[in-house]
């Protein structure tokens, strides 16, 4: 079958699966699929992949870059008209397939010839290429959540906030280390399976940190350049506005929503089928957004009361932090507290990420779910380190004037993940037959959801994929 040959090579390049799991390919049954045990926590398990990262260190970073209010403007825009169809789409996919991505892709395209499952195969690699980055930052969350216990890292002086974060991130052996600690922990949490594992761990997690987030805005609130940091976040300079800046305002709104890439195909896989599908994950993307926003102003009114650049970029979260908790009472025991939480958020979203590979390898390859994690996280290592090493040893190493660092996030976030939106929106729009999208957005007939349905369907067959195209046109210098 040309199909799975050639699904088996992509899965080389990109996990390097395919000897092993040959062996084992045919001589086991399939096992009971898994799935989420409750409604409410595939809520939860699906906001714990929204919320991560994406929110806490990237959105106020590339707010900063990117000027403030406009570019939260073009965020709103490419969250709404572009984040919440795709991730609708994403869901429904899955749930119809019940399946890891590539064989969704795969059952639910009209006929085999079509290769529509290169989508689950483009995605394969942006996981590849997301966890590399993401663990390395990951790994300075955790990396601070050590140091706020055993040293004092809180200083109102950006030079000494930043001084701490540089002997961090410039030292090879202790990047390795924490992105090794990052990724163990989250093949463990993956090795306890879909509800225990995933469910469990992101149900306790994700309201804890909406209440941290809450105190340490109450004391940004109070500092004296409050006023500043929420114009900054708040009112918007259109003259601020750019290509550049729509792609970014676009990558960012897939990064943050975890889509474009199948992991949300995979986790609407496990969810239930009573679940309203356009309800629940409208309320995915408004708690992500809450998270997003309540982050910037944990931030920018530090930024602008301590005299910080807001454009620092990726290094923002860890600078200005330790000096809004120098500022409060038991700070040492809040800014703990605020980076054990992040390490949490940042391992809900990883752990979705890496089950795209694992559910993907123990379905196809009939790998246990055991030797499938511990591979694919031994790849991960792999490829990671490339990362990781690149603001020491490799930091000469800047193929396209970037960074490896920077290069598979601007890579993922700007190109792989928006060209995934576009076919998924194209496939679920145009290919998909209609009375199957109506059949998941409804529950077969028993949810009243039509007007949402219709405009579902007008969305995501003229607006997402034309707005997708255009930015990604735009950015090419095509107009
Ligand atoms: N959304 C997560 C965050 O904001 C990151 C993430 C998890 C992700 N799974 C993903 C990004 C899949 C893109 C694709 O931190």
């Amino acid at each position: 079958m040309p199909g799975s040959f050639f699904t088996g090579t992509t899965f080389l390049l990109t996990g390097g699966l395919f000897i092993m799991a040959n062996e084992s390919v045919h001589n086991q049954a399939p096992a009971k699929r898994s799935g989420f045990a409750t409604a409410l926590g595939a809520l939860i398990a699906t906001l714990g992949s929204a919320i991560g990262l994406g929110n806490i260190w990237k959105f106020p970073y590339l707010t900063g870059e990117n000027g403030g209010a406009a570019f939260l403007v073009l965020y709103l825009l490419a969250t709404f008209l572009v984040g919440l169809p795709v991730m609708i789409s994403e869901i429904l996919l899955g749930r119809a397939g019940r399946a890891n991505v590539i064989t969704t892709m795969r059952k639910l395209s009209p006929s085999p010839r079509q290769p529509w499952w290169l989508i689950g195969a483009a995605g394969a690699l942006s996981a590849f290429l997301i966890m590399a980055f993401y663990t390395e930052v990951a790994g300075w969350v955790f990396a601070y959540v050590v140091r706020s216990l055993t040293s004092n890292i809180l200083s109102t002086d950006p030079q000494v906030t930043l001084q701490t974060f540089n002997a961090l991130v410039s030292d090879p052996f202790q990047s390795l280390l924490w992105q090794w600690v990052v990724l163990i922990l989250v093949g463990g949490i993956i090795t306890f399976g879909v509800a225990k594992g995933i469910e469990a761990t992101t149900k306790r997690l994700i309201p804890l940190l909406f209440i941290l987030l809450l105190i340490v805005d109450v004391r940004a609130l109070t500092l004296p350049g409050a006023g500043a940091g929420l114009a900054f976040l708040f009112k918007p300079d259109f003259s601020k506005i750019s290509t550049t800046a729509a792609l970014i305002a676009l990558g960012l709104a897939f990064f943050k929503l975890s889509i474009g890439m199948g992991a949300m195909i995979t986790y609407g896989s496990y969810w239930k089928d009573d679940q309203n599908i356009p309800s629940t994950t409208l309320r995915v993307v408004l708690s992500d957004l809450a998270v997003s926003l309540l982050a910037g102003i944990a931030i920018f009114p530090v930024v602008f009361t301590y005299g910080f650049e807001p454009a620092a970029g990726t290094k923002l979260l860890f600078i200005t932090l330790p000096a809004v908790f120098a500022q409060m009472p038991l700070g040492n025991v809040f800014i703990f507290l605020f980076f054990l939480l992040t390490s949490f958020a940042a391992t809900g979203a990883m752990v979705s990420l890496v089950e795209v590979l694992v559910a993907f390898a123990n379905e196809q390859f009939h790998l246990s779910r055991k030797a499938a994690t511990w591979i694919t996280v031994g790849l991960l290592a792999l490829v990671g380190s490339t990362a990781a090493l690149s603001n020491s040893t490799l930091a000469g190493f800047t193929p396209f004037g970037k960074t490896l660092f920077d290069l598979y996030d601007f890579v993922t976030s700007n190109v792989l993940l928006p060209v995934g939106g576009l076919f998924i929106a194209i496939f679920v729009g145009w290919v998909l037959k209609p009375e199957q999208v109506i059949a998941q957005l409804t529950n077969g007939g028993t949810l009243s959801n039509h007007g949402v349905v219709r405009v579902f369907l007008f969305v995501v067959r003229y607006i997402s994929p034309l707005l997708v195209l255009v930015v990604l046109l735009d950015s090419l210098g095509v107009f």
